[in-house]
C-alpha cells in the first residue's frame, strides 16, 4: 500500500509514491511525472487528505546545511528542503544564530516553510528568507528571491502554483548578535525571569517549545495539522461592529485599515472546542487545532470542519479560510 505521510493520521494513498534523497535525481524525475499529477510532499504536516491522490508524490528528503557566508553581524545559510524544520532551528541556536528561535517545534520540512510562510510567537519565515530554490517546470534549478516569492500572512507565490514549482532549498539570513523578539505576550511573560543580557537563541527556543506543548497538541501523540483556519483579516469597520456586539473578541491592526480576528475565539464561542464526532474532533486545549482521535476519515475531519466554518459564518458574518492544504474533498 502506497500510504502517505501526514501529521493528521489520515488513511491516504498515492498510484506511486518517489523518494527523492539526491538532487541528481531532480531532472530526471522531472520528467518521468512531466504527464501526471505530481505533488511534492515533506512529513504532511499542513495537508488533509479527503481522497486518495491519483498521481505521484514525490517525498522530498534532500539534504544538508551550510553556512556560506559570515561576518561578526550576520551569517548566510542554506538549507535543503527535506531537512527537518526543527532541526535546522536546533542546528542554528546551537550555533547562536538568531532569526528562528520563535519557529522551534513547528512540524514539518524545510520545504514546505516558504510555502505557507510559516509564522508563531511575533516572526514569519519571511524575517529572514532571502532566497528559495525551486526546480521549474522545465527541470532548471534556479534562486527566486524573497520578494519574487510573494510572503504574506500564511500565504506565498508556492501556495498558487501547485506543483509547476518545486521547493529544493532555502537561503537564509540569521543574525549573529543578539535581536530577539519577544512581541508575543505569552513570551515575554515566560522569559520575564531573565534580564535580557542573559537571552540565547537557545533559551527562546526552548520557551516557545514549552509554550507550544501547552497549548498545541503533539501530532505523534494526537494527530493533527496545527491550525486548521488563518485568523481572518477584515476592514476595520466590520471588526469594530463585531466588537461592540462581542467586546471580547480578540483583535489585531495589521494595517490602517484591516484588521486581524482571533479565529479561535469565535469557533470557541461557537462550541465547538473540544467537541467530538466520532474520531474527528476539535482539539480541547485550542480550538483552532482538528484532531483525529484514531481512525478518522479525511472525509470525515473535511465534513467537521465545513460545519465548523459554516456555523461561524452563520452566528458571525465572518468566513473561515482553511489553512492547510486539502486534497479531493470537492
Ligand atoms: N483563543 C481562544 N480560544 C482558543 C484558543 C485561543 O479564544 O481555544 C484566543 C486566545 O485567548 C488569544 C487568541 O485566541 O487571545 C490567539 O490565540 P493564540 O495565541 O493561541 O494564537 P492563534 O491566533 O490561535 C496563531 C497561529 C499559530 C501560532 C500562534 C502563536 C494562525 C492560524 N495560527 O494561532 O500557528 O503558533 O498564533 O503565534 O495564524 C499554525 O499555523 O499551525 C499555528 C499553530
Amino acid at each position: 500500500m502506497n500510504r502517505l505521510p501526514n501529521s493528521l493520521g489520515v488513511a491516504a494513498s498515492a498510484d506511486r509514491i518517489v523518494l527523492l534523497d539526491d538532487r541528481d535525481q531532480l531532472a530526471d524525475l522531472r520528467r518521468q511525472t512531466a504527464a501526471a499529477p505530481t505533488m511534492m510532499l515533506g512529513d504532511g504536516s499542513n495537508v488533509l487528505f479527503v481522497d486518495d491522490f491519483r498521481g505521484t508524490v514525490v517525498l522530498n528528503r534532500l539534504s544538508g546545511v551550510n553556512v556560506l557566508e559570515q561576518d561578526a553581524r550576520n551569517c548566510l545559510i542554506e538549507a535543503a528542503a527535506g531537512e527537518s524544520w526543527d532541526g535546522l532551528v536546533r542546528w542554528a541556536c546551537d550555533r547562536g544564530f538568531w532569526g528562528l528561535e520563535n519557529l522551534a517545534l513547528i512540524p514539518g520540512r524545510v520545504g514546505a516553510a516558504p510555502i505557507q510562510n510559516i509564522g508563531a510567537y511575533g516572526v514569519e519565515l519571511k524575517g529572514s528568507c532571502l532566497a528559495v530554490e525551486v526546480l521549474d517546470e522545465d527541470g532548471k534549478l534556479r534562486w527566486l528571491d524573497a520578494e519574487h516569492c510573494n510572503f504574506g500572512y500564511r500565504d506565498s507565490l508556492f501556495k498558487h502554483t501547485g506543483a509547476s514549482l518545486w521547493v529544493t532549498a532555502l537561503r537564509l539570513r540569521l543574525s549573529r548578535t543578539a535581536s530577539p523578539n519577544l512581541s508575543y505576550a505569552g513570551l515575554a511573560e515566560a522569559l520575564a525571569e531573565h534580564h535580557p543580557d542573559e537571552l540565547t537563541p537557545t533559551l527562546i527556543a526552548d520557551a516557545v517549545r514549552q509554550i507550544r506543548r501547552s497549548k498545541l497538541p503533539d501530532p505523534a501523540v494526537l494527530g493533527n495539522a496545527g491550525s486548521f483556519f488563518k485568523n481572518p483579516t477584515l476592514p476595520s469597520d466590520q471588526v469594530r461592529a463585531l466588537q461592540d456586539r462581542y467586546p471580547q473578541l480578540p483583535a489585531w491592526p495589521v494595517s490602517e485599515s484591516r484588521v486581524k480576528i482571533s479565529a479561535a475565539w469565535l469557533i470557541e464561542q461557537a462550541g465547538w472546542k473540544g467537541h467530538r464526532n466520532g474520531d474527528a474532533g476539535v482539539a480541547p486545549g485550542h480550538a483552532l487545532v482538528l484532531v483525529n482521535h484514531g481512525q478518522a476519515s479525511g472525509a470525515q475531519l473535511w465534513a467537521l470542519a465545513r460545519a465548523m466554518a459554516d456555523d461561524v459564518w452563520a452566528r458571525f458574518g465572518v468566513r473561515l479560510e482553511t489553512e492547510p492544504r486539502v486534497i479531493g474533498g470537492a
